[in-house]
């Protein structure tokens, strides 16, 4: 038999669930062409950082990283580096123009050129060509089939790509492109290879799930009716979804399927003050937010909510900044995810003047997560001794113990063997903390 040539990808993944996927995506094209993962960059023929640019020095971080391969790129002259992800659509050529070491970088609508660039830099070792593949693909039709190597339990799949909100803050309708959905035809065909393969759970992706529409005229909440009616699938998630699409018929849906869609939504709410979510171009009102909030409470009593929150947006006072912790209490979210606000190039409110102080930035959002833990940890209690049905996802060799995630989306661990992986069980919670709980197994 012929020898044929193995080959090693490190690629190191920042930012959200759809860059998690992009990376899955691409170590499932470069797969096909021999190179198979691995766990350090110093093994590794190809690097490529999947980066993001959401906020914090993202280009700094593109550098420093590139950085730190300069040692195994004069040891190995055939590695090549990469960046893709939203800092390579970002920042284009001029990465390439400002980082000597790299030799492409590819955009968030380009991902399925992989192989042809890595074959181009391939057969031109010697010339050490620049690639620059970035261009978007505004009116293509999103028809890709969805790539996963070696699914588990859980897996993602894209259900939409871009965003056409254009809050003031965001720099993703710039990264990622015009909105598109995925036929819904496609979609059911793609989860059941997938169920076929073993997989129980999805999370279906999107910058703004609620926007789905395919092009038979499903929208979002027909997409999850139709995917807990027509696949095997134990578990339905998705995210994100926006306060301003939320409606009853989605609320419905998930009363009907709750004990496939669960009793967790995440719903990031971004600010609690009604002016500053106008200049951030969210499209509701406070109040609005918390109609949401009544609305999926009264369909859903055991609902568990998480959100995302920005502080120190530009021109936030302190009594807009209160606005935001009292939101806290008010809706009781299980889990935040908060950020100093940041400015980010081509967005609106990077133009605006009155930029808030990092000083006091800071002191808010210290301020904002001792509260919520203080929350938090008394909502928790809620779960002490109530049995919640586990999809069962990891087994820790080490503890013999398991963990998965309940209805409300709660990590729960306890004892038990590798053969529960994949089931569905019920556990009794002994100890409850905001960020998992840990139960026993009801045989
Ligand atoms: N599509 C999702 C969010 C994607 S970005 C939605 O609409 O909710 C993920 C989170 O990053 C946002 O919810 C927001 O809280 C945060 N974020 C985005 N831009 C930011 C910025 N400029 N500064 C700080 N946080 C930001
Ligand atoms: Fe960004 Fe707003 Fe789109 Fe979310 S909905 S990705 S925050 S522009
Ligand atoms: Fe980051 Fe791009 Fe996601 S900016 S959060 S990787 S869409």
């Amino acid at each position: 038999m012929d020898n044929i040539e193995n080959f090693g990808v490190y690629i190191s993944t920042y930012g959200c669930q759809m860059n998690v996927n992009d990376t899955e995506r691409m170590y499932s094209l470069l797969e096909m062409m021999n190179y198979s993962e691995v766990k350090e960059p110093k093994e590794a023929d190809l690097i490529i950082i999947n980066s993001c640019s959401v906020r914090e020095k993202p280009v700094h971080k593109v550098h420093s990283e590139v950085g730190r391969y300069k040692k195994l790129k004069e040891h190995n002259p055939k590695l090549r580096i990469g960046v893709s992800g939203c800092v390579a659509q970002q920042e284009k050529a001029k990465l390439l123009a400002d980082i000597p070491l790299l030799d492409f970088v590819v955009g968030t609508d380009n991902i399925d050129s992989l192989p042809q660039i890595v074959r181009d830099l391939n057969s031109n070792i010697s010339k050490a060509p620049k690639i620059n593949v970035t261009d978007f693909k505004h009116r293509d039709a999103y028809h890709i089939e969805t790539l996963v190597r070696n699914p588990g339990v859980s897996t993602f799949i894209n259900i939409t790509k871009g965003c056409d909100n254009f809050c003031s803050f965001c720099v993703v309708p710039f990264t990622r492109g015009r909105e598109r959905s995925r036929p819904l035809k496609m979609l059911l065909q793609d989860i059941s290879v997938l169920t076929k393969r073993g997989v129980k759970e999805t999370t279906l992706l999107g910058q703004n799930v609620n926007s789905y529409e395919s092009d038979c005229g499903a929208n979002f909440a027909t997409l999850l009716e139709r995917v807990c009616l027509e696949t095997d699938l134990q578990r339905v998630r998705y995210t994100t979804s926006h306060p301003k699409d939320f409606n009853q018929e989605l609320v419905d849906v998930m009363q009907r399927h709750s004990k496939k869609l669960g009793a967790y939504v995440h719903l990031p709410a971004q600010s609690g003050s009604t002016e500053i979510l106008k200049n951030m171009n969210r499209g509701y009102t406070r109040e609005e937010y918390l109609e949401k909030i009544s609305m999926i409470r009264k369909a859903l009593p055991d609902v568990s909510f998480s959100t995302d929150l920005i502080i120190g947006f530009p021109g936030e006072t302190e009594e807009q900044f209160q606005e935001t912790v009292s939101l806290l209490g008010e809706v009781g979210y299980e889990t935040i995810f908060a950020f100093k606000y940041s400015p980010r190039p081509f967005t609106k409110a990077a133009r605006f003047e009155n930029q808030v102080d990092e000083e006091v930035k800071t002191r808010r959002l210290n301020e904002l997560f001792k509260r919520h833990k203080e929350i938090a940890e008394k909502i928790a209690e809620r779960y002490m001794g109530r049995v919640l049905e586990v999809l069962v996802e990891e087994h820790d060799c080490q503890s013999n113990t398991v963990s998965g995630r309940s209805l409300h989306n709660k990590l729960v661990h306890f004892n038990g063997s590798k053969d529960l992986v994949g089931q569905l069980v019920n556990v009794i919670i002994t100890e409850a903390f905001p960020h998992n709980l840990r139960g026993e197994l009801i045989q």
